[in-house]
């Protein structure tokens, strides 16, 4: 296995949290200079080929993050073999996760806040169904984990 960590952020539709996740994780590692392999990819296939949902890229966009360009992906066993983390953005995803990895799974599968001092435990929320300003806690969320990530994995 290479020594530059790789990271997977896994939400259901993967358009709205994880590519959050992806571009806040991709801004926090440039800013730090720190060298990682970042992807995110969603436990459901209903918006597989899709980019971000528009209120999500708007959100970044907002925090200057460009993540008009991602498209959705499923999840796969062999990304439990690819990436040293997979981090879930609820308890859900978390369970659906552990169900589909290969008993010889490589990677650490955890919930994306227990990244956060203080925080462990805590999901990040569902903001498809509801108004902008969950995709302004999302982005908050998504962000504090960046962060916490970055001192983590050394920048
Ligand atoms: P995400 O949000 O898991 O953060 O990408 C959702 C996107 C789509 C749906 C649910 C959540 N959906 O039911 O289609």
């Amino acid at each position: 296995m290479s020594h530059t960590p790789s990271i997977l952020f896994v939400c259901l539709g993967n358009i709205c949290r994880s590519p959050m996740a992806e571009g806040a994780m991709r801004a926090a590692a440039e800013q730090a200079g720190l060298e990682l392999t970042i992807d995110s990819a969603g436990t459901g296939d209903w918006h597989v080929g899709n980019p971000p949902d528009p209120r999500a890229v708007a959100e970044a966009g907002a925090n200057g993050v460009d993540i008009a360009g991602l498209r959705a992906r499923q999840v796969t066993r062999e990304d439990f073999m690819r990436f040293t983390h997979v981090l879930a953005l609820d308890d859900q995803n978390l369970r659906n996760l552990e169900a589909l990895a290969p008993s010889d799974a490589s990677a650490e599968l955890a919930l994306l806040l227990d990244m956060v001092p203080g925080r462990e435990g805590e999901p990040v929320a569902d903001p498809y169904f509801g108004g902008d300003e969950g995709f302004q806690q999302t982005w908050a969320d998504v962000t504090a984990a960046a962060q916490a990530l970055v001192a983590r994995l050394g920048g």
